[in-house]
């Protein structure tokens, strides 16, 4: 299944209960949350008192993609804020293994997510703990780039992959998503679509998240 995570990246925050409404109305399913640290990405986001806040006007899981040196030292309070999806950047982590078990124990969804730079390679090893693989398709650190085309093949591969090792994990695609890229990561075979600038950038919301929708779930008729 198809599901949108509008990320409140691309939000107005002074607004967040109402934007985060418009885009569950237009039919996203998760909330994608976008922390940075102005360290692992050249850019200063949001942390846990912004998550509590949004856990509060919203029952959709709150998917946090953590753009931060030392993961670890902050899981624990993502999690008490209300996250209930934690992804890390494999570039991030020392103990990649360690970090994700990390967070399944803290009763988080574990992700684990790749730069445009990094091979899926790096990821053979913790593919079967894994509950979500993240693909970048822009360099992290700021909304509404545009989308890097080699973020195709990574998400056919892993999907071939995961369907000879019998794995279960779910791809999700993060990076200028839009009406112009979704159907081919669609068929490349992504999951979950992460989408900024195309659902809170111009216009209504509601009614974007719901072209967005649309446009992706036409693509999987079409995956060969
Ligand atoms: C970028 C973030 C993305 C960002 C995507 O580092 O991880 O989640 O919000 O924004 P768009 O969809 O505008 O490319
Ligand atoms: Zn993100």
């Amino acid at each position: 299944m198809i599901e949108l995570a509008p990320s409140i990246l691309s939000a107005d925050f002074a607004h967040l209960a109402d934007q985060v409404r418009a885009a569950t109305e237009g039919g996203g399913t998760l909330v994608h949350v976008d922390i940075m640290d102005g360290h692992f990405v050249p850019n200063i986001t949001i942390g846990p008192p912004v998550v509590k806040s949004l856990r509060r006007v919203t029952a959709l899981p709150l998917d946090c993609h953590l753009m931060i040196e030392n993961p670890d030292q902050y899981i624990a309070d993502f999690v008490e804020a209300g996250a209930d999806w934690i992804s890390v950047h494999q570039e991030a982590c020392r103990h990649l293994n360690r970090t994700l078990q990390h967070v399944k124990e803290s009763g988080a969804q574990a992700g684990v997510v790749i730069n445009p730079a990094t091979p899926i390679e790096t990821l053979v090893e913790v593919l079967d703990i894994v509950d979500y693989v993240l693909v970048m398709s822009v360099n992290p650190g700021f909304g509404g780039q545009k989308f890097i085309p080699g973020a195709v093949h990574k998400i056919r591969r892993l999907s071939e992959m995961r369907a000879s090792r019998r794995l279960q994990f779910r791809i999700e695609v993060d990076g200028g998503i839009g009406l112009d890229t979704v159907a081919e990561v669609v068929r490349a075979g992504a999951e979950i679509l992460v989408a900024g600038n195309a659902v809170f950038g111009k216009g209504d919301p509601k009614v974007n998240a719901q072209k967005l929708l649309k446009t992706a779930t036409e693509a999987t008729l079409q995956k060969v």
